[in-house]
């Protein structure tokens, strides 16, 4: 018995045969071909980045749960939040990929939204991720998108996302699909800093575009740990940053040791300085009067 019916059928599921942006829910999001390497490039940057099970994420244009299908799963119960203005592709993520079961068991949230509206979710997010976003949007879109994301972050939270790097960023007021758009990375940076927000580059793996990671500036001192679990494997990343934090911890509490007892040793110095000082004085005192006794003694003795 032949397999081709059933290969044909897989082939249709999948979407092989369309282009990026087509009317399928894979095809739709981006290249089919790439649709479960896209999802594990973001999956593996937030375990590298310290996700775990307990935080709360949110995935910004979650489309057809490309990221959602293995986030899902992961994540606890009700923290896994996504906002997509097409419900057709949530609607046949969940068909084709999550299954109902998987929602009713993880209590996912979805918004219906265009705007942006992050906040509307009451909530705050440690990870937040917007994959193939910004390289759609307008800069006042992507300036939207980052003053809400600031609204709902807290110290430690993390925002990834990627866009298209180019010599010239977009001018233009809409929202561009499946086209993709570019954007210098200053003119990215600069709406993330007018959102109060700290936004670096960062080496992941992407077809062709960029990754970004967005903190909030309290947080600056944390990014060079961040990058630096960039570049261990993730299996290993959430036990190896901790005890690299512990570490951390306790030189920057043996500095601050040295530091205080250097100042001590300052004082001390001051001290003994002023002791050698005043022996020093009374040292002349003590000569000058023996000369005075002398001169005295002689006067006596001329007599
Ligand atoms: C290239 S796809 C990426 C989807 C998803 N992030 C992923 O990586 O699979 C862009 C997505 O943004 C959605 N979108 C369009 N306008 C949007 C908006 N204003 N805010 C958020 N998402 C939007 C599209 O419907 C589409 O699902």
């Amino acid at each position: 018995m032949s397999n081709k019916p059933i290969e044909l059928e897989l082939d249709n599921r999948l979407g092989r045969h369309y282009s990026p942006g087509d009317q399928h829910y894979r095809a739709y999001v981006g290249p089919p071909a790439d649709y479960d390497l896209v999802a594990t490039w973001v999956f593996t940057l937030l375990v590298s980045l310290g996700m775990r099970e307990t935080h709360k994420v949110l995935d910004i244009g979650c489309g057809s749960l490309r990221v959602g299908r293995l986030l899902i799963p992961y994540l606890l119960p009700t923290n896994y939040y996504g906002t997509e203005p097409e419900d057709w592709l949530i609607q046949e993520g969940i068909q084709y990929e999550v299954g109902q079961d998987q929602i009713d068991l993880k209590k996912p949230s979805f918004l219906k939204d265009a705007n942006f509206s992050l906040s509307s979710f009451n909530s705050q997010f440690d990870y937040i991720v917007a994959q193939s976003i910004f390289s759609h949007a307008s800069s006042n879109q992507i300036a939207q998108c980052l003053i809400e994301a600031a609204r709902v972050m807290h110290t430690n939270s993390i925002f990834v996302c990627t866009f298209l790097k180019g010599d010239k960023s977009y001018e233009g007021d809409e929202w561009v699909y499946p086209g993709i758009v570019p954007y210098r990375p200053e003119d990215i940076t600069n709406l993330a800093e007018k959102a109060g927000l700290l936004c670096r580059q960062i080496n992941w793996p992407h077809q062709n575009q960029n990754w970004l990671l967005i903190i909030r500036p309290e947080n600056e001192k944390g990014i060079e740990r961040l990058e630096r679990g960039l570049s261990i494997p993730p299996l290993f990343n959430n036990r190896f940053v901790p005890l690299v934090d512990k570490y951390e911890a306790e030189v920057e509490s043996l500095q601050q040791k040295l530091r205080e007892t250097s100042r001590q040793n300052q004082l001390l110095q001051a001290d003994h300085e002023k002791l050698e000082k005043w022996a020093l004085e009374m040292q002349e005192q003590l000569t000058a009067i023996s000369g005075n006794r002398l001169r005295l003694l002689k006067k006596l003795l001329k007599r």
